[in-house]
């Protein structure tokens, strides 16, 4: 049997990945032969375990917290996407034997809104809370949809008003301190992307920027709902729920430009979602 083609994904902590089962999972499912492992790699020795890992016949990376920003500048293209977010979630090496930055995450999250749960993002007022590498990343491709509006809101106003600046260009976009949002009008999805869950704390929230019939969407993902899926469903949400769809659909995306074929996410969604209720 031909030996299977090598992925992986570098991160630090990783030990609680998802993407090894669920890149094993599009491989079982579309007949794919590779192979798909973890590394735990620091961000200071990141470039020598993507040279380690090429030479070794590696053909594409995943990289995760805190290796974005850094495999962003050691990829030698990059897709667009990539550079609007500059965070690279996918590494592919390409036939010329270049390395190909591209960033799946704003695509899967908008495909897990509007495909899976069938969220309208047209016309929609969206809050974002956080303005980190997350925001960064999902921004370009919300705007897309062309949203009424989108309201940053971050601890650190500052860093909310810079992404304003940077992404004006695509649509409505407004940044400001979480403070301002007890006079905010109500939003039809609130999206956390800070790192609050992370460590089991949920950013201050008015009662009311939650609009009647709204949803709420958490980027981060855990084996019990996070404290921002309770506070939605606590404050009326039509829906409230956590990131397994999109980190799915971010891998989807990823598999797609590795292998040219777009494994279906429903299974996967369902075998992850089995495996917590467990
Ligand atoms: P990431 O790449 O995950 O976005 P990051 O760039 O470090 O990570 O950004 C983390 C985000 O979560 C920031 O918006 C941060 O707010 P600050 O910019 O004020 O630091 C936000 N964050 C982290 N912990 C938080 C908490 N407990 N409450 C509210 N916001 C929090």
């Amino acid at each position: 049997m031909a030996t299977p083609d090598r992925y992986a994904v570098f991160g630090h902590p990783i030990s609680h990945s998802l993407s090894p089962r669920i890149h094993r999972l599009f491989a079982r499912q579309t007949g794919q032969p590779l192979a798909y492992d973890a590394q735990d790699v620091p961000a200071d020795a990141f470039e020598a375990a993507v040279t380690s890992f090429l030479s070794d016949g590696g053909r594409g990376l995943n990289c995760t917290v805190p290796l974005k920003e850094l495999a962003f500048r050691i990829a030698d293209r990059l897709s667009p996407r990539a550079r609007r977010a500059q965070a690279v979630n996918t590494l592919a090496l390409q036939a010329d034997g270049c390395l190909l930055g591209d960033n799946t995450d704003g695509a899967g999250l908008v495909r897990d809104l509007t495909a899976n749960l069938g969220l309208r993002l047209s016309g929609q007022r969206l809050l974002i809370l956080g303005a980190g590498g997350a925001t960064r990343g999902i921004l370009a491709p919300l705007l897309e949809h062309a949203p009424a509006a989108v309201v940053i809101a971050n601890r650190t106003a500052a860093r909310a008003v810079t992404l304003e600046h940077e992404f004006r260009d695509l649509g409505p976009v407004t940044g400001c301190g979480l403070e301002t949002l007890a006079d905010a009008a109500p939003c039809d999805l609130i999206l956390n992307a800070t790192a609050a869950s992370l460590s089991g704390e949920l950013p201050p929230l008015p009662p009311g920027i939650l609009a009647p019939g709204g949803a709420c969407y958490d980027l981060a993902y855990g084996q019990r709902p996070t404290p921002f899926v309770r506070w939605g469903q606590a404050h009326g949400a039509r829906l409230s729920v956590d990131g397994i769809g999109m980190l799915v659909e971010q891998a989807a995306e990823a598999f797609a430009l590795w292998r040219g074929i777009r494994p279906e996410t429903g299974p996967v969604i369902a075998v992850l979602t089995a495996d917590r209720e467990r």
